[in-house]
């Protein structure tokens, strides 16, 4: 029987990876993303590759496009049995001069938007009866606030009180709430943060990158393919007795 997991902000990054790893755990996906262009191609390019996957149009932020999002992949797709709440934006500026649009847009992407995806995610689960599984992407960031990125490292610190609210709220329907904490990943999000960064600090991006490798431990930056095997396992049946948690997936940057 097919089981669907319904990946946000599948269209680039780190989204795109988890789709196309769990896509061999067996699942159909729906590659959702505010972006139909790329969401379209990984769809497609999962499909040509013989996997089930549809591309969805969603702005997270909204709730009623969440709740239809659920909607239709349930009816084209099966059953949910997995809600992967990874679309997510960032910006870099200082405290006192961010943008009051731009702080509102990322509280309603990043918080809000994982708020009712956990929403949406877990009515269908209860509608079904079988319990199921939802994944957030938190960040280092929502452990130790970054400089410049107050309403980012904020939004991340939310997005780690979700996944525990939600978890105690919901393991009574055996619905298990996890989240995953990248460290730095190579994707476009990645690409503009150095790119800004080494901006203000007047560097090169190269010395920009240099010094973030020297907070890792194991001396290399994640691919998205990395992050995407801790969420196949919080998926899996091995995890099935974890809720509630954030895991780093950082090569070792933060130790808590
Ligand atoms: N890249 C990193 O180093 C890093 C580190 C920590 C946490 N994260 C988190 O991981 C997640 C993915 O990051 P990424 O690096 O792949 O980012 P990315 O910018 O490369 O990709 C994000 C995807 O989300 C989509 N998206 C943006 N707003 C959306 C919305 N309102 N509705 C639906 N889709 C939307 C974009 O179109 C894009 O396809 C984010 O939540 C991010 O905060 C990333």
């Amino acid at each position: 029987m097919t089981k669907l997991a319904i990946v946000t902000g599948a269209g680039q990054g780190i989204g795109k990876g988890i789709a196309e790893r769990l896509v061999k755990d067996g699942y159909a996906i729906a590659v959702a993303d505010i972006n139909s262009e790329t969401a379209t191609e990984v769809a497609n390019k999962l499909r040509n590759k013989g996997y089930q996957a549809k591309a969805y149009y969603v702005d997270v932020a909204n709730r009623n496009e969440v709740f239809a999002l659920v909607k239709h992949a349930v009816a084209d797709l099966g059953d949910l049995a997995l809600y992967v709440n990874n679309a997510g934006i960032a910006f870099i500026d200082s405290f006192i001069d961010s943008d009051p649009k731009r702080v509102e847009r990322l509280f309603d992407v990043n918080l809000k938007g994982t708020y009712w995806g956990i929403q949406a995610a877990a009515k269908q689960f209860k509608k079904q009866g079988k319990g199921g599984r939802i994944i957030n992407a938190a960040s280092l960031a929502g452990y130790e606030a970054s400089a410049l990125q107050s309403a980012y490292s904020v939004s991340k610190f939310g997005i780690r009180g979700l996944t525990q609210a939600a978890a105690k709220e919901l393991a009574v329907d055996k619905i298990t709430v996890n989240a995953y904490n990248p460290g730095i990943v190579r994707t476009k999000m990645r690409d503009a943060i150095d790119k800004k960064i080494a901006k203000i600090k007047h560097e090169t991006i190269t010395q920009q990158q240099a010094n973030c490798l020297k907070e890792i431990a194991l001396g290399r930056e994640a691919k998205p393919s990395y992050v995407a095997e801790v969420v196949a396992w919080f998926a899996s049946s091995g995890a099935g007795y974890v809720t509630g948690q954030s895991l780093q997936v950082d090569g070792g940057m933060r130790f808590y």
